[in-house]
């Protein structure tokens, strides 16, 4: 039976992608974002590359809009296997100019948002023994300058998922991780920013494409993998920040300097 996989921020970048992805294996797609056009256009594409699609737009920072999404989902299809909670937003800037209100509006979609469609999800994902995506970030691991507010909440979301993978064993449903490092993605300037500095980045963080970080999280999913980590450089961050982190405070440090702090 095809599967039936909800994508969160589906209209753009990685979720775009991973909703073509999914569709050329012949799955229906259920996409949310809050832009209908630029959703509609997706469905439109995922349709074409062989699998059924529905559009639902809404905002998951939203009770209600969250509400319809998993309703309609299961109204359409009646079962539920993937939830991918991939919606979310950057924001660069140093610690000590970070705006409360906008802290809390990017909790509200990288945190909340994602804990609260799995529990609306659950019940269909139990029945199908099925997965939910959680697409954290390298910055989930490793905090950068001028990326207090981001990391923190992708911080958060690794916290949150790696109980969630416990609490959700026994019911035969498995929580992936997914660590992307830069991809090519409207993501920077669909980001909260203070200026133009979005800080020193190191040798190596070449963008990925949204097409490859998408196939290898479909990948993992069949594979029933816990983590993944989509590419060489954030292997190595992701290593380093474990065994080495005293050299990794000091390479932090540098990169502060560098981009003038
Ligand atoms: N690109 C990177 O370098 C990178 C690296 C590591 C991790 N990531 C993570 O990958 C995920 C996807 O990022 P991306 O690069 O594909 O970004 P993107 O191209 O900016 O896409 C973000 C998507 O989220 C949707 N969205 C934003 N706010 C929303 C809301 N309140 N409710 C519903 N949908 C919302 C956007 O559509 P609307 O604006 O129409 O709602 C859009 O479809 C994010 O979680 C990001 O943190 C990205």
């Amino acid at each position: 039976m095809a599967a039936v996989v909800v994508v969160t921020g589906a209209s753009s970048g990685i979720g775009r992608s991973l909703a073509l992805a999914w569709a050329r294996r012949g799955a229906s797609v259920v996409l949310s974002a809050r832009g209908q056009g630029a959703l509609e256009r997706v469905a439109a594409e995922a349709r074409a590359a062989g699998g059924d699609a529905l559009a639902v737009a809404g905002d998951v920072t939203v009770e209600e809009d969250r509400k319809a999404l998993c309703e309609r989902a299961l109204g359409a299809y009646g079962r539920l296997d993937v939830l991918v909670n991939n919606a979310g937003r950057g924001y660069y800037a140093p610690s000590l100019e970070i705006d409360p209100a906008e802290l809390e509006a990017i909790y509200r979609l990288n945190v909340v948002a994602p804990v609260r469609l799995a529990q609306l999800a659950i019940e269909p994902l139990s029945a199908a023994k099925g997965t939910i995506v959680m697409v954290s970030s390298i910055a989930g691991i490793v905090a950068a300058p001028r990326m207090g507010a981001y990391a923190s909440s992708k911080f958060a979301l690794e916290a949150l998922a790696m109980s969630l993978r416990a609490e959700l064993a026994s019911r035969g449903v498995r929580v992936l991780v997914v660590r992307p490092g830069p991809v090519a993605t409207p993501f920077h300037a669909n980001a909260v920013v203070t200026d133009d500095n979005v800080g020193y980045r190191p040798p190596g963080h070449k963008p990925q494409s949204p097409e490859e970080v998408a196939e290898g999280i479909v990948r993992a999913v069949e594979a029933g993998r816990d983590v993944l980590e989509t590419s060489l450089f954030v292997k190595t961050a992701s290593l380093a920040a474990r065994v080495a982190p005293g050299p990794m405070r000091w390479i932090s440090k540098q990169m502060a300097r560098r981009s003038g702090l």
